[in-house]
């Protein structure tokens, strides 16, 4: 394993403020890490944890959270939150379907979802972090009113969680099909922008991102989601426009 990586991976295990599948911590963040109750903001899937960082600057009333399974990648974001004297950050390496075992129900307020791998492929749909499989979970450690805000270059995984969104009678509160063309986006939205974010940019893609609630997510509806997707794909197939992969 190279150098750096290892330097990486054993540096941020000994940051103050970076933690390892801490499951003894969950229904413990506020108390027990930052020492206030102030909102826990998480950032899934974070990488380099720009948003995270970024967030926690503009929003030191806030506590945020980045999540990776990739302790090297948040290395970045750790140190930065570090060498910038952010006491509302910290990092965890953990796997995201693990998410309702590390938080307790409604010690969380927000989400955030950046540039997720999208599974393009129809069979790897259930690793879709908007999945329903996910957002069941999300639900399960969100307060009542809190919202997840999804920020993605592709155009698969963004009609995806539209149209799963739609069949779940969910009414998102912002679409934006083009973030950086939009003079009216939200700052924050334009302002920061992702490791991978930069690379999808720089190959000509469309940034797009969306905010939504799941307080009127429906346990049963969210279970058939499979089986309506599965039908959907199976019509997709027969009409020709879809190949069924
Ligand atoms: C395409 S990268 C995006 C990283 C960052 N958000 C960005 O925009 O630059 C996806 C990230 O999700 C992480 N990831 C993917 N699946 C995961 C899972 N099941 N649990 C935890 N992290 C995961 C990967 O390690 C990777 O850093």
């Amino acid at each position: 394993m190279a150098k750096q990586k290892l330097k990486r991976f054993a540096e941020f295990a000994d940051y103050p403020h970076t933690f390892d599948f801490a499951y003894e911590l969950q229904g413990k963040w506020h108390q027990e890490v930052f020492k206030n109750n102030n909102p826990i903001v998480l950032e899934l899937g974070c990488g380099k944890g720009e948003y995270t960082v970024a967030l926690a600057q503009e929003y030191p009333e806030k506590n945020y959270i980045g999540i990776d399974i990739k302790s090297n990648r948040m290395w970045v974001g750790a140190k930065k939150a570090l060498d910038n004297n952010l006491n509302n950050v910290g990092f965890m390496r953990a796997l995201m379907h693990r998410i309702s075992e590390l938080f307790a129900p409604g010690e969380v307020s927000e989400i955030w979802i950046t540039f997720p791998d999208p599974f393009i492929r129809h069979r790897s749909a259930k690793h879709r972090l908007t999945h329903t499989r996910f957002l069941r979970l999300y639900k399960q450690i969100l307060k009542p009113g809190g919202v997840i805000n999804f920020k993605t270059d592709s155009d698969e995984l963004f009609a995806f969680t539209q149209n799963m969104l739609q069949y779940l009678n969910i009414t998102p509160e912002v679409v934006e099909f083009n973030v950086h063309e939009n003079p009216d986006a939200e700052p924050m939205l334009k302002n920061v922008c992702t490791y991978y974010e930069t690379l999808f940019l720089k190959r000509g893609k469309t940034i797009k991102f969306t905010r939504f609630k799941l307080d009127n997510l429906q346990e049963e509806k969210a279970a058939g989601f499979e089986v309506w997707f599965e039908n959907e794909r199976l019509k997709m197939v027969a009409e020709g426009k879809s190949t069924g992969l």
